[in-house]
């Protein structure tokens, strides 16, 4: 509601005032502007991409309208828009056909998979643009488990030799930021040690440092394929949604062990989360807002429940006041658009 263009009514109450009116500095935009505590910019942006095998190819992920699966060929003209609107980063994620995934996860060592040939592709096409590669087996385990399994068990140091090899490939295919979301113990120092051992000291790492065993990733499993083949659940690696003392001793180890950015996962509903680790250890802190946030939003949006650019920008704003500095968002692009609009 726009202020009112006479002041007629002024005056006209009588007894006693309130002493203080906060509504004052929200009387009109420009205040509001003036006063305003936190913003959303471009620079706070990280998109996801989802890329595929084969030719000339987009799909839709039925889960979450507006974002596709490209092929290769597909992929600078995927990007462009990125580009064109100044977003900082994408984080890459790969649909494995089911032929090339394993037990092992082996496709995830090698310097020809999809991730490698997407970041040697965008990285000459883009240089400016940041590449973020997710270090994880889900995308190429016949399983669907974030490591190797032994007796039933995700092994944790076995499936760290498997992760420290992925996060080597991709770093030398151009991924400048290296983003373990496997939730394995001693990862964040394994990775660091590996990439330092081949020189590749300029690798950031962005650990997902608290990330949470969450029903909304479901779309993502969708979309990347990794969901049908998903045996139980993810409980005994990724964290139980009740912790959140927990989460701080993650994060303290992740920096312990060398990561330069932590992130917090899922986003909206783990506020809190992303609040306590900015307070406690002012590093440079990341909110995922996952598949299924997405999901609901565009589904509450299609049904003309809500808005979608008021919904989006406020729920990236919120992640800001938490604490962000930035937010990995499918939103990206529109927000991007959006904001550009005024
Ligand atoms: C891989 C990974 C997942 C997501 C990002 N990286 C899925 C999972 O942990 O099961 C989910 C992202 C999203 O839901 O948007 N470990």
């Amino acid at each position: 509601m726009t202020a009112p263009a006479t002041a007629a009514h002024h005056g006209a109450c009588h007894g006693a005032f309130p002493a203080l009116r906060p509504r004052r500095n929200r009387y009109d935009a420009w205040t509001r502007r003036l006063v305003a505590e936190n913003h959303l910019s471009v620079d706070d942006l990280i998109w996801p991409i989802f890329v595929m095998e084969g030719r000339e190819t987009v799909t839709e992920v039925a889960s979450m309208p507006g974002v596709q699966r490209v092929t290769l060929d597909r992929l600078e003209a995927h990007v462009a828009p990125a580009a064109e609107l100044g977003i900082p980063a994408l984080a890459l994620f790969p649909v494995t056909p089911a032929e090339k995934k394993n037990a092992e996860g082996t496709e995830a060592r090698n310097p020809e998979n999809l991730m490698c040939r997407a970041s040697r592709l965008l990285k000459e096409k883009f240089p400016q643009i940041g590449l973020v590669g997710d270090v994880a087996l889900d995308p190429y385990t016949d399983h669907g488990h974030d490591g190797v399994i032994r007796d039933g068990y995700v092994d944790n140091d076995e499936s760290l030799e498997v992760l420290t090899a992925q996060a080597v490939v991709q770093s030398q295919a151009g991924i400048d930021v290296i983003a373990p979301s496997d939730m394995m113990d001693g990862r964040v120092g394994a990775i660091r040690a590996a990439l330092d051992a081949r020189g590749l000291i300029h690798t950031r790492i962005m650990s997902y440092a608290a990330k949470y065993a969450s029903a909304f990733y479901g779309p993502f499993r969708d979309a990347v394929g990794s969901g049908g083949a998903l045996k139980g659940d993810k409980k005994t690696y990724q964290m139980d949604p009740a912790n959140s003392d927990e989460a701080l001793r993650e994060v303290a180890l992740d920096l312990s062990e060398g990561a330069d950015m932590v992130m917090v996962k899922p986003g909206m509903p783990y506020l809190d989360i992303i609040q306590r680790v900015k307070e406690r250890f002012a590093v440079p802190t990341f909110a995922y807002q996952v598949s299924g946030e997405y999901a609901m939003i565009m589904a509450a949006v299609r049904n003309g429940w809500l808005d979608h650019d008021k919904a989006m920008l406020e729920s990236l704003l919120a992640f800001k006041r938490a604490g962000a500095n930035g937010v990995l968002t499918y939103f990206a692009i529109e927000a991007a658009r959006r904001m550009r609009a005024g």
